[in-house]
């Protein structure tokens, strides 16, 4: 067969991003894109390059890019790289004569607010499923938790931190046998594991992750003012030692993109990709309901233009259900000692559209860092026929960036002042302790005998305070944050004039 190697390659190409070259350029149509992928492979074999090649062609291609950062090396993408000789000499192998070191827009976030902006989200946002998840509860406490939700939207208790949700887990405790007639049964010793879970969870500093200000999925959707999609990195790599937490929180941002995002079918390109990382953490003894979930996501969230690309060592990690869905795949070297992992070789190779040119089984264990067997959607969406592939080097840096650029980054950042104070506004746990302190005026004066004269409801009568209108909080906290964010602006210009010297 002749090998095509007088072309030149620039990242996009035809409305196609360029991944490397088999006996012939493979690319991945952007129009089927939003079609999901999966990138597997053993440790070391090419899966994070891989990725960041994608992610530089999505962005080259002004697509915004989401992605979790495990490790720490895909935020090279962030930095230009450079013209080391193994890169040059991959470049001549596969004909790419278009190459040109450059970086990325990147955008840093962090749950713990230290390597990127803070993201958050409500407990009301998270909602009752995934919560149950990160808090590892099962059934009977999940129910219990159902009826907290319940509880907090009939009686209007904003539920945004977890002191909220503590505060209302107890107050339904101690109205057990008035919620158990409107709701159904609260057990005590739910109640109590769910309070210890609650205290774990903040131990591992989740705290910092329910609140406000909560994250605005807009705010992934950026392109920079040179035309290319924002690519936003999640630093993962304290969030990963609670796999649990990690995998939630990265289902609440599929689910709210699926929840927000308008419909708009299929599109020349995506409004937006999600790479998740170390995906086999989302399945890993999930529960039927979850997992439903998780299909249901990637099934209905293509038509809001959105593809999602996991990433994982073995494609045993994904279930059928989801792995079909997978269009565009990238499978790196997999070992085969196991019968576990002889299995997964197996499974791997019977995947692909048959190349009767190549003997896949064999091929994936011979292949090469940096090479992987790669079958693209293609025409009207059907599966290209795989071909052993040589993968292209990306253009930023392989690699991480070091602290002082990362903070150059974040400090430069268009949302750098945004969400990085929290702001605790009156919520649940404020209102419920309201409700306890008039309860017990209330007793304390005797069961109200200036009702029995006046006539007067418990609203008033007393002097008891009412709580403040909603527009009244509301008129507060924006003067709080006007003044706030004026503050973090006068600190940005000195830092920025810092840096700028
Ligand atoms: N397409 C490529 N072009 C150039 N070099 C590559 C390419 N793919 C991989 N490499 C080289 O191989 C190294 C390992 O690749 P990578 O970090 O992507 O592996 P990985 O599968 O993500 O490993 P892990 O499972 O440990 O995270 C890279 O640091 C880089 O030097
Ligand atoms: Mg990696």
């Amino acid at each position: 067969m002749k090998v095509e190697t007088a072309m030149a390659q620039s990242v996009i190409q035809d409305g196609k991003i360029f991944v490397g070259k088999s006996v012939r350029p493979e690319y991945l149509d952007l129009k089927l894109a939003n079609r999901h992928g999966l990138i597997t492979g053993a440790t070391g074999t090419g899966k994070t390059v891989t990725l960041q090649v994608l992610a530089e062609g999505f962005s080259s291609a002004g697509v915004p890019v989401f992605a979790a950062d495990i490790k720490g090396d895909l935020s090279g993408i962030a930095a230009v790289g450079e013209p080391k000789d193994f890169i040059l000499k991959r470049n001549k192998e596969i004909g790419l004569d278009q190459y040109e070191n450059k970086a990325y827009p990147t955008i840093f976030w962090d749950v713990f607010g230290e390597q990127g902006h803070p993201i958050r989200a409500t407990v009301l946002d998270m909602g009752p499923l995934l919560l149950s998840r990160m808090l590892e509860l099962n059934e009977v406490q999940e129910g219990v938790l159902n009826i907290a939700f319940r509880v907090a939207a009939d009686e209007k208790l904003p539920l945004l931190d977890l002191k909220d949700l503590r505060a209302l887990i107890t107050n339904i405790s101690e109205r057990s046998k008035e919620i158990m007639q409107k709701y159904g049964n609260v057990a005590s010793t739910s109640v109590g594991s769910i309070q210890r879970r609650l205290l774990v969870l903040e131990e591992q500093g989740a705290d910092q992750f329910f609140g406000e200000p909560a994250l605005d999925i807009q705010d992934f959707m950026r392109i920079a003012p040179d035309g290319r999609g924002v690519v936003n990195l999640l630093t993962a790599d304290k969030l990963m030692e609670k796999p649990r937490l990690y995998s939630t929180f990265l289902l609440w941002m599929l689910t709210k993109l699926w929840q927000t995002l308008p419909e708009v079918g299929d599109r020349e390109k995506p409004k937006l990709v999600f790479f998740f990382d170390e995906a086999h953490l989302l399945f890993t003894e999930a529960p039927k309901a979850l997992l439903e979930r998780i299909e249901q996501i990637a099934r209905l969230i293509r038509s809001k233009g959105v593809g999602v690309y996991f990433i994982t060592q073995s494609p045993l990690d994904v279930p059928d259900t989801v792995s079909r869905q997978l269009g565009n795949r990238v499978q790196h070297a997999l070992r085969a000692f196991t019968p576990q992992e002889q299995r997964a070789v197996r499974t791997a190779a019977e995947t692909f559209r048959k190349n009767p040119a190549l003997d896949t089984e064999a091929v994936i264990k011979e292949l090469k860092t940096g090479e992987a067997l790669v079958s693209m959607l293609e025409n009207k969406g059907e599966p290209s026929i795989v071909q052993r592939t040589m993968i292209r080097p990306p253009e930023g840096r392989i690699g991480p960036v070091s602290p002082e650029e990362r903070a150059g980054v974040i400090e430069y950042s268009p949302y750098y002042g945004k969400y990085e104070e929290a702001v605790d506004r009156e919520s649940a746990h404020e209102m419920l302790a309201k409700r306890t302190e008039a309860a017990a005026q209330q007793a304390n004066t005797g069961g109200g005998w200036t009702d029995v004269i006046f006539g007067g409801g418990t609203a008033g009568a007393g002097g008891k305070r009412q709580p403040a209108s909603f527009g009244e909080q509301v008129a507060k906290e924006f003067k709080r944050s006007v003044a706030r964010s004026a503050g973090t602006m006068i600190k940005n210009i000195i830092v920025k004039s810092i840096f700028r010297r």
